[in-house]
């Protein structure tokens, strides 16, 4: 039997700063899809997959600390555990391979002038996913969740918050909500944007409607584009939640769910949206929902100001025209399964089994 490690444990040993050796396995070609940040890579994947006792004849790793062994669904990464451990090292083989990693996720806790106020950023480190917990006083309201619910209940217990509200800033295509199951399990209230989309009851919110929690006031705006229903919401003066509007270095891609003809218009929309985030106080901090990177176990927020987002965002949108072009001829590919993640998040519905059948896999919700 070969060793292994379940991902929530490599999750908190490298949250924790455990030293560990994680060495990916995998080909060049998977690796360059997504990886685990941090991460040693030896493209072994063939030889190991044929059993050559010689496969990681190379690897000089360190002896004074664990190796997890990482490939694609965690199989070929036990003869690599098991070659290592003949060798003498201490290594396991991660139970479920990167896929079951796209479930990990890491916190960093955002800095803010108001102290009455506080962020917590929640990343789902491989996939790029970005959710919140936002908390004043004794309440708070979780963004766009995107890892299991009862991570959020946890960081909200430990802070002395109770969930009130879970919000979306909008119908997402590259993972599964778990927006309404986490409002389902703290008793809190759902919202969403208004649209026709969702198919389960929640409450719609709108342009100019505030959100109070503790302290603290969201105040909605609509900022179409990405998806017709997409919002962003501003925290006091100190930050907005940008979604899948703006990130910190692209804007949202305006084409999944749509047809051709739509892509265009919702890129003007996306121009006058983003032409109205870039107005906000220069000082704000920019809270996207997504980044195309794995994110590593650093305590580093993902945020920008607004005025470090417009020194790029600024030539973008300098015209409309050349927006819309320079938008839709840089679309990524569509991410996989995305119609089936749209379908059953306007269901309101999870899958029974395993999510990351879907999910897993790299992100790509942004146009750079
Ligand atoms: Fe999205």
């Amino acid at each position: 039997m070969t060793n292994t490690i379940e991902a929530d444990t490599l999750r908190q040993w490298l949250a924790a700063q455990q030293p560990v050796t994680v060495l990916d396995v995998r080909s060049d070609e998977d690796r360059a899809q997504w990886a685990i940040p941090g991460s040693v890579h030896i493209n072994a994947y063939d030889a190991l997959r044929a059993v050559q006792p010689g496969a990681l004849a190379t690897a000089a790793l360190p002896v004074d600390r664990p190796v997890v062994t990482v490939c694609n669904a965690g199989r070929v990464s036990q003869v690599a555990a098991a070659i290592l451990n003949e060798r003498g090292f201490d290594a396991r083989s991660l139970v479920g391979g990167m896929k079951a990693w796209s479930l990990a996720w890491n916190v960093a806790d955002i800095p803010l002038a108001d102290t009455d106020v506080h962020v917590i950023q929640i990343r789902r480190t491989g996939k790029g996913c970005l959710s919140y917990v936002v908390g004043s006083g004794t309440d708070a309201v979780v963004i766009d969740p995107s890892v299991e619910a009862n991570v959020y209940g946890e960081l909200a217990r430990t802070r002395g918050w109770t969930v009130r509200y879970v919000l979306e800033t909008h119908i997402h295509a590259d993972h599964l909500s778990r927006a309404r199951d986490l409002a389902g399990r703290a008793r809190a209230t759902l919202l969403l944007p208004a649209q026709q989309r969702a198919r389960f009851p929640f409450t719609a919110v709108a342009d100019g409607q505030r959100i109070q929690v503790g302290n603290a006031t969201l105040e909605v705006r609509h900022t179409p584009g990405h998806t017709d229903e997409s919002a962003s919401y501003l925290l006091n003066e100190a930050a907005v939640f940008t979604g899948d509007t703006l990130f910190t270095n692209g804007v949202g891609r305006p084409d999944l769910h749509a047809e051709s003809e739509a892509v265009r218009q919702r890129a003007r929309a996306l121009f006058l949206s983003l032409t109205t985030l870039r107005q906000l106080p220069p000082e704000m901090l920019v809270l996207p929902a997504h980044t195309s990177e794995p994110i590593a176990f650093d305590g580093q927020p993902i945020a920008a100001r607004v005025n470090d987002v417009s020194t790029w965002l600024s030539g973008w949108i300098a015209s409309e025209p050349e927006f819309v072009e320079r938008v839709t001829a840089r679309l990524p590919p569509a991410p996989p399964n995305f119609v089936r993640i749209v379908e059953l998040n306007e269901a309101g519905e999870f899958p029974s089994g395993d999510p990351t059948d879907l999910e897993a896999g790299a992100n790509r919700c942004a146009v750079r």
